[in-house]
């Protein structure tokens, strides 16, 4: 709604040349550190999903801070999506290109049940190299991805143009 996407705006710190120069670094801490507002926001997020979806992937590490709270409103698990080399295994892994170079998350395919509805939770969309490669990553492990939400869409990065044929819900767009 307009008055939750205010409520975000109005905790989100604008901070110029981070983390170098020439970005505009969409800062959320003022939002996290807010109860109130936290909680706004994990109460929009639980009503806008309840009973559509069977499990919350989270994209470490600041996707791990609303996938966890909406998880437990929901009753419903957490698959927890990481970079390399953080799961004891046996996992899967996506590699995808970064701005600068590349990257692999992974996630353990036991935690993802066989067609379940998961949705991909993260604070921000920028280039969605991310996003696509958690897509794919449950996908790989079995399960269906009805759609992806993000805190924050930074539509100039063109993040949706990577996720076509998904849903993207952003609760505000820069
Ligand atoms: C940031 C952000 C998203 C991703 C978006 O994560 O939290 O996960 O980048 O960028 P993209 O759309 O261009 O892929 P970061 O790797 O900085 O990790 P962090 O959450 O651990 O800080
Ligand atoms: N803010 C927070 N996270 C980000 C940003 C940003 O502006 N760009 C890419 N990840």
């Amino acid at each position: 709604s307009a008055e939750l996407a205010e409520l975000v705006r109005s905790h989100v710190r604008d901070v110029p040349d981070f983390p170098s120069e020439g970005v505009l670094f969409r800062d959320i801490t003022p939002l996290i550190a807010d109860g109130p507002a936290f909680d706004a926001l994990i109460t929009a997020l639980a009503d806008a999903y309840r009973g559509r979806i069977d499990a919350v992937a989270g994209l470490e590490s600041r996707g791990f801070i609303l996938a966890a709270p909406l998880a437990a409103r929901l009753g419903i698990g957490m698959v927890m999506v990481r970079k390399a080399g953080r799961l004891p295994g046996p996992v899967l892994g996506v590699d995808y290109s970064l701005e600068y170079g590349t990257a692999r998350l992974e996630v353990r395919a036991e935690t993802v049940q066989d067609g379940s509805r998961v949705l991909i939770l993260d604070d921000v969309l920028a280039t969605g190299g991310t996003a696509a490669a958690a897509i794919t990553l449950i996908e790989q492990a079995g399960g269906h991805v009805p759609g992806l939400a993000v805190l924050l869409e930074l539509e100039a990065l063109a993040g949706r143009r990577k996720l076509e044929g998904y849903e993207v819900q952003s609760v505000l767009t820069y």
